[in-house]
């Protein structure tokens, strides 16, 4: 019998098709639906990015206002989600309260065991909107706050700000937060997706198949690389006034060391691009204007100093992650709460793929070449 051939972490394997986004590795670019990311990311709102990650097309104007209003009408928390998070220990990572909220979201549903287009499509844009409002409960209580209730007359990223902090955010603050959930709304067979599609191809519901994913993004080899790479940076020591150089050079030290010692730098590197991740450039240019905005030449300094080194030592670029930390801790969110917000985004993409997988269903189920022990028996 021959050797079956494996493909360890399924690296390099071609599992399906999608018509969702297209990752190109060679062109370091990246289409959702057809659009380059850049492009939608100058463009458009991330609600209009999620209308067309599910329906194919962007939205027409009608399509858009209608959309915005269901949007805004789904933002509330219900009482048993507030109360589920409540119960859990401020000890536990803020991506485990998402990860329940999303749970008894779910459990909420009347419709959770229905997986008629129609139904999908609802439940989608229900989590859509509620989710921020479990994630901005979670900060506001882990700082002692009492939460803030949705505001109607906002956009999605103002309104996400808005229930986080109490206060209306600058537009190029709500500007450089829309693109960051644009960015990080889809990504192809990314982890937590294929983990979504796995779930799903067992003919299973939406919100079990999000929560797995949740589970899935929130190891520091996916999702969790964005709050990594804040605790690097807070290793290195963020000292606010000091002169970007002076970051920079602390910063190139710490990196030699930790390669020296052999050490995976989170926010680098990437499995499928080898060349630079197509998102990084749209969301440096938001931490730019991040850093601008809030006066923080120092976050610029340790940024550079970090992906100087990294590029001369091993040729290794960033990957979304690297921006996205320092610009959400430019905007005052928790570092722990960094990967929850990845999630609001992911939850577009996840849905996509989830209604995509059910349209031509097959269970995803590979096998395992044995290793083990021969055929033994008991004494
Ligand atoms: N820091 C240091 N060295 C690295 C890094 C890194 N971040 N990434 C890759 N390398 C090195 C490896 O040590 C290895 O070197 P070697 O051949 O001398 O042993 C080589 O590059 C290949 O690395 P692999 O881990 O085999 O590459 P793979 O394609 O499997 O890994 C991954 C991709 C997991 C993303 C990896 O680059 C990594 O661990 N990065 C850090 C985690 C991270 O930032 N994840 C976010 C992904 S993007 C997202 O979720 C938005």
């Amino acid at each position: 019998m021959t050797e079956p051939q494996i493909f360890k972490g399924l690296a390099g394997v071609t599992a399906d098709t999608t018509a969702v986004s297209k990752v190109n590795p060679e062109t370091n670019s990246l289409l959702y639906r057809g659009y380059p990311v850049q492009e939608l990311a100058a463009a458009v709102d991330f609600e209009d990015v999620a209308w067309l990650l599910w329906y194919g097309e962007l939205p027409s104007e009608s399509e858009a206002q209608g959309f915005r209003d269901r949007e805004r009408a789904s933002r509330a928390l219900a009482e048993n989600v507030k109360a589920a998070i409540d119960l859990l220990p401020l000890s536990c990572h803020p991506m485990d309260v998402a990860r329940t909220a999303v749970s008894v979201i779910g459990a909420n549903h009347p419709k959770a065991e229905d997986s008629s287009p129609g139904s999908e499509l609802e439940k989608a844009v229900e989590l859509f909107a509620a989710f921020p409002a479990a994630v901005a409960y979670d900060q506001r209580r882990r700082r002692g706050q009492e939460p803030i209730a949705p505001r109607e007359d906002l956009g999605y990223s103002a309104n996400f700000l808005w229930m986080t902090f109490g206060e209306e955010a600058a537009p190029e603050v709500v500007d450089a937060f829309n693109t960051s959930m644009i960015l990080y709304a889809e990504h192809s067979f990314n982890a937590s997706t294929f983990t979504a599609r796995v779930i799903t191809s067992t003919l299973a519901d939406l919100h079990s198949a999000v929560t797995g994913a949740i589970g899935a993004l929130k190891g520091a080899l996916h999702g969790g690389a964005n709050e990594a790479v804040m605790h690097t940076f807070e290793e290195i020591g963020i000292r606010k006034d000091e002169p970007a150089e002076d970051a920079a050079a602390r910063a190139r030290t710490w990196m030699e060391d930790a390669l020296a010692q052999k050490k995976k730098v989170m926010g680098f590197g990437h499995r499928v691009y080898k060349n630079g991740d197509s998102r990084v450039p749209t969301m440096k240019a938001a931490l730019d204007a991040m850093v601008k905005h809030y006066g923080r030449a120092e976050i610029l300094g340790l940024y550079e100093g970090l992906e100087t080194a990294m590029q001369e030592a091993k040729n290794i670029k960033p990957n979304l992650d690297y921006p996205a930390g320092p610009t959400y801790h430019l905007m005052g969110f928790d570092t722990a709460m960094f990967t929850p917000l990845f999630i609001a985004a992911r939850i577009t993409g996840w849905t996509a793929h989830i209604m995509e997988q059910r349209a031509a269903n097959s269970l995803i189920r590979p096998l395992a070449a044995y290793n083990g022990p021969e055929e033994r028996h008991l004494p």
